[in-house]
């Protein structure tokens, strides 16, 4: 189903929230912020990612990275359920850094109506209210301060987000723009661990961006496109 995806400016809705009136764009100002679906309140799975969210809150914005939540349920009911997801937070004993807070500090946007959760591309294809009307998957846009997606995840209704991906995804989105797009992060990166030089960057051209020097990987094809850098 073609849709928003990564490259895409982000439509600059308004929606009502648990913080009153939200218009995207707005939001977004210049900063970096992760839209993220749930498909319903008051379910098992969306109440234990609500809660990792709460307590992963204090790491997103540290990085300057901004949190909105979105359902079909309207502001109401996302209300009443947070009271759960904060109880339930509470009770759990991690959390990244040892930070330890089981509120929710960020908005929840409602859409009742279903139509931004098409025009944001979250609609699940197989999961249906009792009406029989769709509902919307686990996606989650990182957008840019370009108002831009940066990154998407599109998870079904049945499995429950990884906030350590999400972090770790952040991270590495961060770390490439801080380098304007000359490095990219190798497979299962975390920060502290070396980035990868891109391809357009040529050797000279390395030597003086990166005054540690690089590494490359002697390969058989000895083309040396993979070189490896402290960032
Ligand atoms: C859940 O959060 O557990 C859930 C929500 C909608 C459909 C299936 C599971």
């Amino acid at each position: 189903m073609p849709g928003l995806t990564i490259g895409d400016t982000v439509p600059n809705l308004e929606l009502d929230s648990t913080h009153g009136k939200i218009r995207i764009h707005d939001f977004v100002a210049d900063g970096y912020v992760i839209i993220f679906s749930h498909p319903a309140d008051f379910t098992p799975v969306c109440t234990t990612e609500m809660a990792a969210m709460a307590s992963y809150a204090s790491e997103f914005e540290k990085r300057g990275v901004k949190l909105l939540g979105i359902s079909c349920d309207d502001v109401a009911s996302h209300k009443e359920w947070i009271k759960d997801v904060e109880a339930f937070s509470s009770k759990q004993s991690s959390s990244p850094g040892g930070a330890k807070s089981s509120k929710v500090t960020f908005p929840i946007m409602a859409d009742p109506e279903r139509s931004a959760i098409k025009e944001l591309n979250m609609v699940d294809p197989d999961e249906k209210d009792g009406k029989g009307v769709s509902l919307p998957s686990r996606t989650l846009h990182v957008v840019g301060p370009d108002k831009v997606v940066k990154l998407s995840f599109l998870y079904p209704a049945c499995t429950g987000r990884n906030m350590d991906e999400v972090l770790r995804a952040v991270d590495s989105l961060l770390t490439a723009a801080k380098h304007k797009g000359k490095v990219a992060t190798p497979a299962n990166w975390k920060p502290g661990d070396r980035a990868v030089i891109g391809p357009s960057v040529s050797d000279e051209e390395a030597k003086k961006m990166f005054p540690d020097g690089f590494e490359t990987a002697d390969l058989p094809s000895k083309k040396g496109y993979l070189r490896f850098t402290k960032v």
